[in-house]
């Protein structure tokens, strides 16, 4: 058996496998070298000795060369392996955009946190209305221009109660529907079904036949608030919105209120609020004591369904104002149409929180 011929071939091995041959083929039972070993009895003992020395020692480096070859192929085999299972951390991973919140709807959750920490409850209503709750119950006359078919998207069918109008004469349009166009409805809807006093916000989609502008949508967002109880006085309504404008614009915040004209309030009046960063008025929304008719639609109404009158000797204040046309003036957009109708994410991301 040539010792150095099977070193080599054992150095050599390119596989655990090969290897494995090897082995077998010098010590396995019918081994090269087991046949070597197998031939010592012939030998005389002086002789046997020697040899017997001689081929343990072979043995040794056999299996001493083996294990090294073993352990250098498996070492190799786990490169290999892990070579092929690494990770490029520098390929660029899988982006998963995530979405925002509009810039209205966090406008929206920023005024109902000011209004909730003055002690508001929130609630909301049907955007589909009546024309009895939207009109005829917030003193509005079949007359008002606001009834118009340019003002009002105006649906098919009709609500199915007929209610009495203030005054105890059914007015004829009032089973109509309609897109509500403003959120004031959910004043007479809360005021029918609750008892005073509370302090509501009510926000919410409103839609109007609009031909858009820059500061006009067919639909936008308003916010309602609704306060009734004993003594309830326009200075509450004064102090409230003073609190929104802190809120809003911090400690400094200053807000005027002007007369104008609501048939669901006496006295209404327009209320605006300084605009420190530009030096002028920000024109928000109406406001006012709620109009004894109002509150007589409600009653009669509640009268109908078997619940007692809770409103006549009451006194009250209500307010409405548009989202959108804050969020222009706070934060400087030229134009309420990018809002909804562009639609464009280059412009809303940059509100994304
Ligand atoms: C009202 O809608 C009354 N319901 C507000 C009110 C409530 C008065 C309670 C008194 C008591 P007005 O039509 O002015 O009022 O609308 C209120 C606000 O909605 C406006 O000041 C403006 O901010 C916003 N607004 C009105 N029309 C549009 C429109 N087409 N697009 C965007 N915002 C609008």
């Amino acid at each position: 058996m040539d010792t150095q011929a099977a070193l080599q071939a054992i150095a050599e091995a390119s596989s655990l496998e090969a290897l494995q041959q090897l082995k077998a083929q010098y010590l396995g039972k019918n081994g090269l070298l087991t046949g070597e070993m197998k031939t010592l009895g012939q030998l005389a003992p002086q002789e046997r000795r020697e040899r017997g020395r001689v081929l343990n020692e072979i043995k040794q480096r056999l299996e001493q060369a083996l294990a090294e070859r073993s352990h250098t192929l498996e070492a190799q085999a786990l490169e290999a392996q892990l070579e092929q299972e690494s990770v490029d951390v520098s390929l660029p991973g899988y982006a998963f955009p995530s979405g925002g919140t509009h810039l209205i709807s966090q406008m929206q959750a920023e005024l109902l946190g000011i209004f909730r920490r003055m002690g508001f409850s929130v609630v909301e209503g049907p955007e589909v209305e009546s024309e009895f709750f939207n009109f005829d119950a917030l003193n509005i006359p079949p007359w008002h221009p606001a009834r118009d078919m340019q003002d009002t998207f105006w649906l098919e069918g009709s609500s199915e109660f007929r209610i009495h109008a203030p005054g105890g004469q059914p007015t004829r349009d009032q089973g109509r529907l309609l897109l509500r166009t403003h959120t004031s409805p959910m004043q007479v809807r809360y005021m029918v079904e609750h008892t005073p006093p509370f302090k509501i916000v009510v926000p919410g989609r409103v839609f109007r036949y609009e031909q858009t502008d820059a500061s006009h949508e067919a639909m936008f967002y308003q916010l309602e608030g609704l306060v009734v109880g004993e003594g309830i006085t326009m200075a509450d309504l004064k102090g409230a919105i003073t609190e929104l404008a802190r809120g809003l614009f911090g400690s400094e915040a200053r807000v005027r209120f002007q007369p104008t004209y609501f048939p669901f309030v006496e006295p209404g009046a327009q209320f605006g609020m300084w605009w420190a960063e530009r030096e002028r008025w920000l024109e928000l929304g109406g406001s006012g004591m709620v109009h004894p008719n109002v509150f007589r639609a409600v009653d009669e109404y509640r009268e109908q369904m078997g619940r007692p009158r809770a409103y006549e000797t009451l006194t009250g204040w209500a307010f409405g104002f548009g989202i959108e046309r804050l969020a222009l003036l706070r934060y400087g957009i030229p134009d309420i149409r990018y809002f909804y109708q562009q639609n464009r994410l280059s412009f809303l991301r940059q509100f994304k929180p």
